[in-house]
């Protein structure tokens, strides 16, 4: 039996995020230092119902700050939206006397985490682990400034075929339910047009303002499509628009390139932050919380209200997009 004052479980889960590893080194390495046991599951929350663990020492989390991916790998776990996988989940963490969980993720993870607080009485935190930063309790969460990056290195990259093509390009990026990445990746690509779940959808004004664009000189227009859009994904948009606008367009889906890749500096800094505070999180016997950063502060939220609250775009940014495309 462990003498530590806590035995932690770290997990990442749902879709992996760049700075994850960064989070896990963080997170271990902190424990340590403040005298927790710490141990990591494989797959997120099949590795818990499965009791796939190993402890995790300062050695375990060498060299991975500057890696993609996520080396406790991870796993969307449909057996966990089960009260019997939770039931397991929550037996194996008892048996093998654990006290915290850390679970890195997004908003199905922390779900997860507020699900699992009515079968077991251990200390559960969240750190924000997904490319589409919608969260609520932290500006941004761990990936999202990799993910915009990559997907601005394509739209330049498009630009460039685009204006030697004198073509229009539609260019879907990631977001399920959110557009962040879409207005991030648009705004700093200077997008004629940028589609977005949050901000409604009218077919027929974008193909006027297109074909508007062209009468007014532009022989290129890059129209950015958040994958979650009311009017469909890239390829929906374009068919839509085809009538329309009456010339050429071609289509590039991101996709998962979005999710792989090192991740940047401001990403590895705030999962080595949110990481570590998620291990103090713990010592301080706080349960049921999402640490997170806003405005430089580090913070506290409960699970549910960071899944709960809808986190909106900013507004300003939104009304940018029409007046700079001109
Ligand atoms: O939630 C992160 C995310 O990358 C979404 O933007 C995207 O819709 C989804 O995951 C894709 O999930 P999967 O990798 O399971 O296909």
């Amino acid at each position: 039996m462990s003498d530590a004052r806590h035995k932690v479980l770290v997990i990442t889960s749902g879709g992996d995020a760049p700075g994850m590893n960064a989070a896990v080194r963080a997170a271990v390495r902190m424990g340590v230092h403040l005298g927790l046991d710490m141990w990591g599951a494989h797959r997120g929350y099949h590795g818990v119902i499965d009791a796939d663990i190993e402890p995790l020492t300062n050695r375990s989390v060498s060299n991975i700050i500057q890696r993609g991916g996520t080396v406790l790998h991870t796993a969307r776990c449909p057996a966990f939206r089960e009260k019997e996988g939770r039931d397991r989940a929550a037996a194996v963490l008892t048996e093998n006397g654990f006290t915290g969980l850390i679970a890195i993720g997004g908003d199905g993870t922390f779900s997860g985490l507020i699900a699992l607080d009515h079968h077991w009485d251990g200390l559960t935190v969240g750190v924000p682990g997904t490319v589409d930063n919608d969260l609520s309790g932290t500006d941004f969460t761990i990936g999202f400034d990799t993910a915009v990056n990559t997907a601005l290195e394509a739209i330049d990259r498009i630009r460039d075929t685009a204006a030697s093509h004198d073509r229009i390009f539609l260019v879907e990026v990631m977001g399920r339910h959110a557009g962040f990445i879409a207005l991030a990746a648009g705004i700093a690509g200077g997008a004629e047009h940028i589609l977005i779940p949050e901000t409604p959808t009218d077919i027929e004004a974008i193909g006027r303002a297109i074909t508007a664009g062209r009468t007014r000189g532009k022989t290129s227009q890059i129209v950015i499509v958040a994958e979650g859009d009311e009017a469909g994904g890239a390829f929906d948009v374009g068919e839509k628009l085809q009538d329309l606008i009456g010339s050429d367009y071609r289509v590039c889906v991101l996709g998962h390139v979005q999710r792989g890749g090192t991740p940047s500096a401001a990403d590895r800094i705030l999962a080595t932050t949110l990481g570590a505070f998620a291990a103090e999180t713990i010592l301080d016997g706080v349960s049921g919380q999402m640490v997170g950063l806003v405005s430089g502060d580090r913070r506290r939220t409960p699970l549910t209200q960071a899944v709960g609250t809808r986190k909106t775009v900013d507004p300003y940014l939104v009304r940018l997009i029409g007046i700079l495309s001109q």
